[in-house]
């Protein structure tokens, strides 16, 4: 039998085919049981605390609200009112959380960050996302796809398209390699993910379970047949502004529109992005993108993300049961 508890979640590459399968099934029975008003409270009385060094919606309203539902309390530490980075090291601060807290939220850039929370807290942390790897992301992913598919994740297919160098294309790489998918990444040569990554670990669990792992700058091969076509944005945060220009010129081909649509084969494909997305003048960033370039859509047309086939809602509402089942899992009674 699966037993997370004592660990911590900081990337996919640390877990089982197995142990990824109990967090999803975990996620499931969690979300029923929220449904049904039958949940059990397996976090009562734990202290959690939530490190935002980067902004979130989705991530810390997950923790939040999911903490709340298993009657543990939190505390957010964010970079204005906290110490951490700039006055205190990660190393002292994971030493003095780990006394006072159960387990330990990490949202910043450095993975090594991540990982010495969890060395020296001696509680574990969860990885709400880092320039490396965003976990609690895929897992959430792949409760969406499962619920949206009839077969087994085994024989489900999806393609990335877009920057496969970031912490979406590595997490979702290593993910479906995981879990045994047709995982292609459909990308320009200069944002393929991580040779050492590719070529390494995602291969070698591949080997182990059978997934099929295609890196692509073919668009039509990469995304003939698939059931789900899955973006993010173009330009990340903490990478710099200016970098929207080169990252346009390279990924406009790879945009998500109703002709890569219809270049799946599939009139039942699904749109899935981790959002936050560009698709609309309706915020600050996209505006001055869409002032400054004279184009109307970025990683995905308006048309595809309104479209029936869009599950980008599900996939954010999936966040908060997955990780809850992540807390549950590595924390609860
Ligand atoms: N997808 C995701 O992690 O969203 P937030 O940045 O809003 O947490
Ligand atoms: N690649 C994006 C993901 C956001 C959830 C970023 O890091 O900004």
């Amino acid at each position: 039998a699966v037993d997370l508890r004592g660990r911590s979640f900081l990337k996919e590459l640390d877990f089982t085919q197995e142990e990824f399968g109990f967090l999803l099934r975990l996620s499931a029975e969690l979300k029923a049981a929220r449904h049904a008003g039958a949940e059990r409270q397996r976090l009562r009385g734990r202290n959690l605390a939530l490190i935002f060094e980067k902004t979130s919606t989705r991530t810390r309203c997950a923790f939040e609200v999911a903490a709340r539902d298993q009657g543990a309390h939190v505390t957010c530490l964010d970079p204005a009112g906290a110490q951490l980075g700039h006055k205190e090291s990660v190393g002292d601060t994971a030493r003095v959380l780990g006394r006072m807290f159960d387990g330990i939220e990490y949202r910043g850039s450095r993975q090594a960050h991540a990982e010495e929370l969890a060395a020296l807290s001696g509680v574990p942390v969860w990885n709400g996302l880092t320039d490396e790897w965003h976990p609690t992301q895929t897992l959430a992913d792949m409760l969406t796809m499962r619920e949206h598919s009839d077969r087994p994740l085994r024989e489900v297919s999806f393609a990335y398209l877009g920057d496969a160098r970031n912490n979406m294309g590595h997490s979702l790489l290593v993910t479906g390699a995981l879990l045994g998918m047709d995982v292609r990444l459909v990308a320009p040569r200069a944002l393929w993910p991580d040779p050492e990554l590719a070529a390494g670990p995602a291969e070698k669990l591949a080997a182990g379970t059978g997934a099929r792992i295609t890196v692509t700058d073919d668009l039509g091969k990469g995304v003939r047949g698939v059931d789900f076509l899955y973006t993010d944005v173009w330009v990340s945060m903490g990478e710099p502004a200016e970098m929207w220009q080169e990252r346009i010129k390279l990924l406009l081909p790879y945009q998500v529109n109703d002709a890569v649509v219809r270049a799946t084969g599939n009139p039942s494909v699904r749109f899935m992005h981790c959002l936050p997305a560009f698709h609309n003048r309706e915020t600050e960033v996209g505006r001055d993108l869409y002032d400054k370039t004279g184009l109307d859509a970025l990683e995905v047309t308006e048309s595809v993300f309104e479209s029936p086939r869009s599950i980008v809602f599900e996939q954010a509402g999936n966040r908060l049961h997955t990780i809850k089942a992540v807390m549950v899992a590595t924390l609860g009674d």
